[in-house]
């Protein structure tokens, strides 16, 4: 058994914090911020749970079916809204959703984590799981720190999937982790988020290419045979250099980072519902998601596209 995609959907904040914005409180520059990691605009505000509720309800609509037919929700967060209870929790209650439901922190990686775990408990006999990945970085971001504060935004993605006969439309995945890296990205709990930028950025390109290559192995699928590669969006200098070694054409990475900065679990989500809505996609295509964050963890997966009206 395998998984199809029945629906999407997006949540981001109301309010744009610009670089500009940035510029009044801290030693930075837009043309830096820009150069540097290809961001421009961040969105900041409301709760991980409304964010993650707003993007479920959009998804279930697009997917037309009943929120009492989920049997699992799963959410990826790293900055859940308590310690307990899972954040899900309120989701759940908030959408009226039949099933259990908990959350799944992996960090960036989280999403691509989840979609691994739900294909596999639909393929052990689940039939409708929600999929989420919703962030509030901004609350454990400091605000007077440079080297932080002008990647971190808020946002929301999900997916309903639904099992399906066959080998459906997750073709191969790679999951890992290096726990020697840890120390690398952190936030102890009620503190901020501590950083060393270009370690992560040498180890980002280099997990994110083994990590696809990997995938892309296991699928036996070629690098030029992928027509949109859904990158964590961290910075889009760590996207380009990744694709340049997979040997992808840059432009055929979905990029929202521009108007979203970097929100964790909920940036692939976010790109690949930018790409959809865009119509970069079609049926058959081969989609290439690939994500890397605190832990250091990483993640790909490999999907065939399919319309879910098509089927
Ligand atoms: O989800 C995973 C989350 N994290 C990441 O993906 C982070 C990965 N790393 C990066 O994206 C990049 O390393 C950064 C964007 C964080 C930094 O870019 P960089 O090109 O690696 O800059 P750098 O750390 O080498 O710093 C270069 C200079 C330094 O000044 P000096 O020492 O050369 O005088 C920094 O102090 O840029 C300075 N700098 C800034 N200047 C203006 C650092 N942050 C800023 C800033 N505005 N916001």
């Amino acid at each position: 058994m395998g998984m199809r995609i029945l629906g999407w959907g997006t949540a981001l904040p109301d309010k744009i914090v610009t670089n500009h914005d940035l510029e009044k409180t801290l030693d930075t520059s837009d043309k830096w911020i820009v150069e540097r990691t290809g961001i421009r605009e961040r969105r900041i505000g409301d709760s991980t749970g409304e964010l993650a509720i707003a993007a479920g309800r959009r998804a279930l609509q697009r997917a037309n079916v009943d929120a009492s037919s989920i049997e699992l929700t799963i959410l990826a967060t790293t900055t859940p809204d308590q310690t307990v209870p899972a954040t899900s929790a309120h989701v759940h209650e908030a959408l009226a959703l039949g099933g259990g439901a908990f959350d799944l922190n992996a960090a960036c990686s989280g999403f691509v984590y989840g979609l691994v775990t739900a294909n596999a408990l639909l393929d052990a006999g689940a039939k409708r799981i929600l999929l989420i990945g919703a962030e509030t970085l901004s609350r454990i971001t400091d605000w007077s720190d440079r080297n932080t504060a002008v990647l971190f935004g808020d946002g929301g993605g999900a997916l309903v999937l639904e099992r399906v006969a066959g080998e459906g439309q997750l073709l191969a995945s790679d999951l890992g982790i290096d726990g020697t890296a840890r120390s690398f990205l952190q936030s102890d709990i009620g503190a901020k988020i501590k950083m060393d930028g270009r370690e992560i950025f040498k180890r980002a390109v280099r997990a994110m290419v083994k990590s696809s290559e990997q995938t892309l192995k296991s699928a036996k699928v070629r690098a030029n045979e992928v027509k949109l590669v859904v990158p964590h969006q961290a910075n889009i200098r760590i996207i380009h250099a990744a694709c340049d070694r997979l040997g992808i054409a840059q432009d055929r990475a979905a990029i929202v980072l521009d108007r979203t900065g970097n929100t964790s679990s909920a940036s692939i989500p976010l790109a690949l519902v930018d790409a959809i809505d865009k119509g970069r996609l079609a049926d058959g295509d081969l989609v290439l998601l690939t994500g890397f964050g605190a832990g250091m963890t990483w993640g790909s997966a490999l999907i065939r596209w399919q319309e879910p009206t098509s089927k």
